[in-house]
């Protein structure tokens, strides 16, 4: 598979993240070498998952830093998907807080011009946090594509989130025309 469809999927921990699966596949089926990467409490939500998700898509999951000298187990990304991307995802993205490792892919990738797409999954009560729409102001400013609004992720009311809707057809459809 060329590097040129490796497409890094990085997400944390909302709901969407429960059903990654027809997510993959249906990424494969579009031609996509998928590795995936979660953030610590993804990965802990999804701990007895990780084997069958590492056989899906034949790259480890990642979801803490390397150790100094370990190597880079996947190919390089040709685009990543940061989706689910939780409030605390975005906003340590955007404050350039990189203790997770999906965090820190992500923010190092707007320096390196690795096409950057991500579906934030928040209520309606965090969206009105007032550093939520810096963060996704400085994200766009950054070129990152935040599908997040018309044509993307639209706010729940707290306690009315619905998983299932999760708009990822969107999302891939964003990342096959980076
Ligand atoms: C059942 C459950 C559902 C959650 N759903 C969301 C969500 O949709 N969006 C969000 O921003 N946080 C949600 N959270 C909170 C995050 O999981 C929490 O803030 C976590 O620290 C995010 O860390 P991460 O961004 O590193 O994954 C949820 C937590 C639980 C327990």
């Amino acid at each position: 598979m060329p590097t040129d469809r490796v497409l890094y999927l990085l997400g944390s921990a909302a709901p969407p993240v429960l059903a990654l699966p027809p997510v993959i596949k249906q990424a494969q089926a579009a031609g996509w070498d998928v590795c995936l990467g979660l953030s610590p409490t993804a990965a802990d939500w999804l701990a007895d998952d990780l084997g069958a998700l590492e056989s899906l898509t034949g790259h480890p999951v990642r979801h803490r830093h390397r150790r100094p000298g370990q190597v880079d187990p996947w190919p390089p990304a040709a685009v990543a998907l940061v989706a689910p991307a939780t409030f605390n995802t975005i906003n340590s993205w955007a404050l350039g807080l990189t203790s997770s490792f999906i965090v820190g892919f992500a923010a190092e990738a707007i320096g390196k011009r690795i096409p950057l797409v991500t579906m934030p999954c928040v209520n309606s009560a965090l969206a009105s946090h007032p550093q939520f729409g810096r963060s996704v102001d400085v994200l766009r400013d950054a070129g990152v594509r935040v599908l997040l609004g018309d044509g993307g992720f639209i706010p729940n009311a707290p306690g009315q989130g619905q998983p299932g809707a999760f708009p990822w057809e969107r999302a891939l459809a964003v990342v096959r025309d980076t």
